[in-house]
């Protein structure tokens, strides 16, 4: 009997392949104390590019989790149920350790594997679902275990910011960015899971739970995604100074934590509003160490290979500890706090062009007490409606909606006002040294 750590891995795409080629490498840091005994995915005949043939086949990716032979399960199947779900379970149940990529898995029943896991004595990593090459978890989970986290906020799905990056540089709209995002193989054919949001709160739910030492709370995440930014949001955004992305925020709130997952404007001086095309960052404001960000690539076969040989390496090192960072019962209950409602904010009106319109619009916003910071109205436009944009002072967004909604009722404009978010560029945290 081998003392290496013995590896099945379940799913060859993208992923798995990146892990394949690692283990082929003769140099590569997994060979030191792993052997890759055991491979499953659907099509054996399918040709991968790489040489399958010294590993034992699994049809089945749920009879290999269960085969005595191997130590450790890698999950690249993907899918939040299916084979995935059912592989996972099934190594855990006997104690082998899971190493996953699967954020949709692990957002959505992280609560039960990870209770599963501490039951039998098995560990579940999954630095590569979130971040792929970005190492997040790890910094949230080890790097900053002793300090205190008070914000993260992400842009945590390639494929929308390489949508909003090439709106903005091409001055093309949403659709056509999208569909030719789908012809180069960036975006899935469904896109509903990226350009929704959805894959963000995956991540978002994930990232939090780590962060606030609560349980994994994917339900109370509040997602919107970026099917509505149009590209005179960008520019008229740009024009007051701010750059549109898809951010993915958590924060500590009223002794819960506020999850949502919304387009919002940054100023040009934001750490995240310089993070173009498909990349990934982190910005998290803890304390003591004040705050810090992370960047690199998110997603394809190299990075997130990458993450998935730390964790099997972890593993083997005997490094690997609780998959939330700290025993399960010791996490805190699901995370209710609503999203932090007082705030600056953008709204974009498609108004009729006629004198009177800017006047109604002021006096709705004046009625629920809230100040105007500037206002913009495209000087050249075509047709019975032009677009006016405006940011508010700071503002409850109830109130905020409420004005949304008289606007819209006394006919001025040709559809709902357009609400986004404005963050904020300034740590709330800093490090004591500045104090
Ligand atoms: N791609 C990325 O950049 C990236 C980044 C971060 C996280 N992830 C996550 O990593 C996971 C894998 O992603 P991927 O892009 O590598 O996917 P992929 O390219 O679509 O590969 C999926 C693999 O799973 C296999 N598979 C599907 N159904 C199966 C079944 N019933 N039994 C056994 N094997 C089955 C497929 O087999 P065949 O090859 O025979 O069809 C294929 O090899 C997902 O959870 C994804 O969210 C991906």
């Amino acid at each position: 009997m081998t003392s290496k750590l013995r590896v099945g891995v379940a799913g060859l795409g993208t992923v798995g392949g990146g892990l394949l080629k690692l283990f082929a490498d003769p140099n590569s840091r997994v060979n030191e104390k792993m052997v890759l005994t055991s491979v499953s995915a659907r099509n054996r005949t399918r040709a991968r590019g790489i040489d399958i043939s010294a590993y034992r086949w699994f049809d089945d990716p749920v009879e290999m989790a269960e085969d005595a032979d191997i130590d450790v399960l890698v999950e690249l199947i993907g899918g939040s149920d299916g084979p995935a779900k059912r592989a996972t379970e099934a190594a855990l149940q006997r104690g082998a350790h899971v190493v996953s990529a699967n954020k949709a898995l692990v957002a959505i029943h992280g609560r039960a594997l990870a209770e599963l896991a501490e039951s039998t004595g098995a560990k579940i990593l999954f630095e590569a679902a979130v971040g792929g090459g970005v190492p997040m978890v790890k910094a949230l989970r080890e790097s900053l275990s002793g300090c205190t986290a008070h914000a993260i906020a992400g842009i945590l799905n390639g494929t929308c910011n390489y949508i909003l990056t090439e709106m903005e540089a091409g001055g093309r709209s949403f659709e056509d960015v999208l569909s030719e995002a789908q012809r180069l193989g960036y975006a899935e054919a469904d896109p509903t899971m990226d350009v929704g949001g959805f894959d963000a709160a995956h991540k978002l739910a994930l990232l939090s739970a780590i962060a606030f030492g609560a349980r994994p709370d994917f339900e109370h995440v509040r997602v919107e995604g970026i099917e509505q930014v149009t590209l005179t949001d960008i520019r008229m955004a740009g024009k007051l100074g701010y750059r549109i992305k898809l951010i993915a925020k958590g924060e500590s709130a009223d002794g819960g934590v506020a999850m949502h997952v919304a387009p919002a404007l940054l100023g040009f001086d934001h750490p995240l509003a310089n993070v173009s095309g498909s990349l990934n960052a982190l910005v998290a404001d803890a304390e003591p160490s004040g705050q810090l960000t992370f960047i690199g690539h998110g997603a394809g076969e190299g990075p997130t290979a990458s993450a998935v040989a730390a964790d099997l390496i972890d593993l083997a090192d005997g490094r690997a500890g609780f998959a939330f960072g700290r025993p399960f019962k010791q996490l805190a209950e699901a995370q209710r706090a609503a999203p932090a409602e007082r705030g600056r904010y953008y709204m974009r009106l498609m108004a009729e062009d006629r004198p009177g319109v800017v006047a109604a619009v002021s006096d709705r916003l004046a009625h629920e007490d809230i100040s105007i910071e500037s206002f913009l109205q495209m000087p050249v436009h075509d047709g019975p409606v032009v677009p006016i944009v405006l940011t508010t002072q700071i503002c409850s967004r109830a109130a905020l909606e409420a004005a949304a909604g008289a606007i819209e009722s006394a006919g001025v404009v040709a559809e709902p006002p357009r609400l986004m978010p404005i963050e904020e560029s300034g740590a709330r945290t800093r490090p004591w040294s500045q104090r």
